[in-house]
């Protein structure tokens, strides 16, 4: 007989990316402005249909070749630390204890909808911890989608530490959202040509000085290459003497230089058409938005203070997996 654990496990796969996008798209007006993008980037960045395509692959060393996948793209090696530019993520070991129980437990849940469950969950822990439910919605569907990448065995092993200090842990929304609108004046690039327009862009909010000056006109990447400190050693996809964002081509060919936009997404340029149909085919979103939640670094342009996250990994798998997906369609009709 299946125990709780491995019905509910049964229950999580049923979600694919596109349902886990449905159930996001639910409860995004329940979920705090501050955290609202940061969920979505988060959904971005880590695919479902990736992670299945890996663990079905006969030849995973060739597979991860050919999708050219660098960095860290697992999350079983980032359990805690994934979402660490969620504000949510101050309440990560609750969270985490929450949907461990939630999982294991023999009870029916209230209702077969997993973003009720979310929400039950987040309900829960806001209740037991005295927070407002809508800054724990975000991290409890980010802790879901991470217990069904990883499994129950290796999510309840996780220590539940947070990754940022006591410090930035005290801050409020509030203060968060503030500072990222912030735009602190022609001053704060003091060492910089005074008669040019420049602009603050955070690539970091937990860290105080994760931040470089971009002049109008510049795209991000050529401003992150102004910044000479040691990136290569936290992250050996930076290049020595370019900056905190990892670069290739600059031309929109490699997808090495994706970014979430969390903060002053109106300051950026629209998504050309060029930079739209390599975001699909490097497999990093499917939207026909033109400013979404996810760019190319090399590709986009500032007029105002920017907050962006730099995930720990790239590749180029759209193609890969959509194939794979019609593949796969059509084994099945074959079985019909
Ligand atoms: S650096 Fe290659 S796509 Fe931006």
């Amino acid at each position: 007989m299946e125990n709780s654990g491995s019905l509910f496990a049964a229950f999580l796969n049923s979600h694919d990316d596109e349902k886990w996008q449905a159930v996001i798209d639910t409860l995004l007006p329940v979920i705090h402005e501050v955290d609202r993008r940061a969920t979505q980037i988060w959904l971005s960045f880590y695919p479902l249909a990736l992670l299945r395509a890996l663990q079905e692959a006969d030849d995973v060393l060739a597979l991860i070749q050919k999708l050219r996948l660098k960095g860290s793209y697992l999350l079983v090696e980032q359990i805690d630390a994934s979402h660490h530019f969620l504000y949510g993520h101050r309440y990560w070991a609750a969270v985490k204890e929450a949907v461990t129980a939630f999982a294991l437990s023999a009870a029916a849940p209230k209702s077969l909808e997993l973003a009720a469950q979310i929400q039950d969950v987040a309900d829960a822990v806001a209740k037991k911890i005295q927070v407002d439910a809508t800054l724990l919605t975000g991290i409890t569907a980010v802790a879901f989608m991470t217990l069904q990448q990883v499994g129950i065995e290796e999510f309840q092993a996780a220590s539940g530490e947070i990754h940022i200090s006591k410090k930035v842990a005290s801050k409020t929304p509030e203060q968060v959202l503030r500072q990222r609108a912030h735009d602190p004046g022609q001053g704060f690039f003091g060492f910089l040509h005074a008669n040019l327009k420049h602009y603050k862009i955070t690539f970091n909010e937990n860290v105080e000085d994760a931040c470089f000056p971009l002049i109008s006109t510049q795209h991000l990447t050529t401003g992150a290459a102004t910044d000479k400190r040691d990136y290569h050693t936290q992250d050996p996809r930076c290049i020595v003497g370019e900056g905190p964002i990892p670069v290739e081509c600059r031309s929109a060919a490699c997808g090495t230089c994706w970014v979430g936009i969390l903060g002053g997404n109106a300051n950026v340029s629209r998504v050309a058409d060029l930079e739209y149909h390599r975001i699909k085919e490097f497999g990093y979103l499917d939207s026909e938005e033109r400013k979404p939640v996810i760019r190319l670094a090399c590709m986009t342009q500032a007029e105002g203070p920017v907050s962006i996250v730099i995930p720990p990994w790239n590749g180029v798998f759209g193609k890969y997996l959509r194939l794979h997906k019609e593949q796969q369609a059509r084994s099945a009709y074959g079985k019909d």
